[in-house]
């Protein structure tokens, strides 16, 4: 089984990643938890080169192709392994992060996104997608929220509301483009009350 999260920045899901691997535990069910940009050695350090806030020279292109390579790596390394072993594999974002984010900065380029998607995914694509879904708003100040107790932001983080809500809206419609695997969340809810939602929403499939 393989689920992706998604979501706009500050929506809650590496909590509610957390609260599902330890109910999957409780059925039984050990999943790999995985992330991108990242999840491998390599995709570390192209993580590095994509959050730096001191690339502002960065281009639209420049970064849909590392995200590309983060993922084509993290696919082969981590997540086709892992699935052909029969394993549950949980991702903190996938390609309709690309679609979404690259898509907002990169109009007229839909075509080749969704090419590389395909090509860098192994034509993997998840079973189900949690969508977790909130005004950019509440997204926006739980990272500012963090950024007080951390004091660290990345490039992202600063970006606009009306960048957040055009990823918000983003997220929506892909989420309408592909019902069979997107299942919507109400991430303005208590963090309890979303788990128990995705709680709910996989439980056809335990
Ligand atoms: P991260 O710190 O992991 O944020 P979060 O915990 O909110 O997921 O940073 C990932 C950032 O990278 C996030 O702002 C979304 C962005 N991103 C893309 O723009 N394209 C992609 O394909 C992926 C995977 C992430």
């Amino acid at each position: 089984m393989f689920i992706t999260f998604e979501g706009i920045d500050g929506c809650g899901k590496s909590t509610q990643i957390t609260i599902f691997e330890a109910m999957l535990k409780d059925k039984g069910i050990s999943a790999v938890i995985t992330q991108e940009p990242g999840g491998t050695r390599i995709g570390e350090a192209i993580r590095k080169i994509l959050l730096d806030v001191d690339n502002t020279q960065l281009t639209p292109l420049t970064e849909l192709f590392l995200y590309e390579a983060d993922r084509a790596q993290h696919v082969s390394e981590v997540i086709k392994p892992a699935l052909e072993a029969g394993t549950w594999v949980i991702s903190d974002r996938y390609y309709d992060a690309t679609t979404v984010y690259q898509g907002v900065g990169l109009q007229g380029y839909e075509g080749l996104i969704e090419q590389l998607n395909l090509e860098a995914c192994s034509h993997i694509t998840p079973e189900l997608t949690f969508l977790l879904d909130c005004p950019a708003e509440i997204g926006l100040s739980r990272i500012e929220e963090r950024g007080r107790n951390h004091t660290e932001t990345d490039r992202f983080d600063r970006k606009t509301l009306d960048f957040h809500t055009k990823i918000r809206y983003g997220y929506l419609a892909l989420a309408g483009k592909h019902e069979e695997r997107f299942t919507i969340i109400d991430a303005t809810l208590s963090r309890e009350q979303v788990a128990i939602n995705i709680g709910e929403a996989i439980s056809p499939y335990l």
